[in-house]
């Protein structure tokens, strides 16, 4: 089975074939994901949240990143894994971020990395490609910069945002990112972005003229019961379900019908 290359996502945009991407976070989520045929498996730190249930990403570590990348690329075969390089494995500087991004294929297993920022954040992504390391942008609505803004908000209303979000993804592409995912901004500016970049957009929130689209896993399929943001279709609900075998389980164990004599030796 060949792994989809980002050579494999350029000729996607090329061809008019729109990415799905996905997150996933472990061996058996990542399997499934990849079953149903996702290109992209992204490794996000969003499981901060959604698995150890914190209220942002900002606490996420290079070793919480790295076990699950591992875990996920153990099962990932075809789709192009993508680890998420959290708070502060990049900022501080462009050593750390070369070494940091370098553990996600090294040791994670993963194909590429992706970090959140626009044009300050330029030369620290251009060193990480020059060392061989594919790098995904991701600008629009920041989630490690949650209290930079004050909330979750939507990015790019002002003309000013605009024009700062469309020269932060020339020179994301200029640098040399392989595609940019695109979080939380209105779908006209999504579209504008989408035609103005020879490399895959690839939305999360951002309209549905984006080359691809990424949601949460954990959100799609109803298990992060938090919030769910409008951009989010519920797939399926499987929190509802999980209660349903769990309370028939205990209500089998607590009546004495659980085990059978076939379930006992
Ligand atoms: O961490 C994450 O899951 C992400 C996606 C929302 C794009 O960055």
């Amino acid at each position: 089975m060949d792994r989809i290359t980002i050579r494999n996502l350029q000729k996607m945009k090329v061809e008019g074939e729109k990415i799905a991407a996905l997150t996933a976070y472990d061996y058996y989520m990542a399997k499934f994901v990849e079953e149903a045929g996702i290109e992209v498996i992204l490794v996000g730190d969003s499981l901060n949240m959604v698995v150890y249930g914190e209220p942002s990403t900002l606490s996420c570590t290079m070793t919480k990143m790295l076990a699950h990348t591992k875990a996920v690329s153990s099962s990932a075969l075809r789709a192009l894994v993508v680890g998420d390089m959290p708070f502060l494995s990049y900022q501080p500087s462009i050593r750390e971020a070369i070494y940091n991004a370098g553990l996600f294929l090294s040791e994670g297993g993963a194909q590429a990395v992706k970090l959140e920022g626009g044009l300050e954040f330029v030369p620290t992504v251009g060193k990480i490609i020059e060392s061989g390391i594919p790098v995904m942008g991701h600008l629009g609505m920041l989630p490690q910069s949650v209290h930079k803004y004050g909330g979750y908000l939507v990015r790019g209303k002002t003309d000013r945002e605009q024009e700062y979000l469309l020269e932060s993804a020339l020179a994301l592409q200029e640098a040399g990112c392989f595609a940019i995912v695109l979080e939380k901004v209105p779908a006209k500016l999504g579209k504008k972005l989408t035609e103005s970049l020879a490399i895959p957009t690839i939305g999360i929130g951002a309209g549905p003229y984006c080359d691809g689209q990424i949601l949460v896993l954990n959100d799609m399929l109803g298990l992060y019961d938090k919030f769910c943001p409008k951009f989010v279709r519920p797939y399926a609900n499987l929190k509802k379900l999980i209660l349903k075998a769990v309370k028939h389980y205990r209500n089998d164990v607590k009546s004495g019908d659980y085990p059978s004599s076939e379930e006992s030796f």
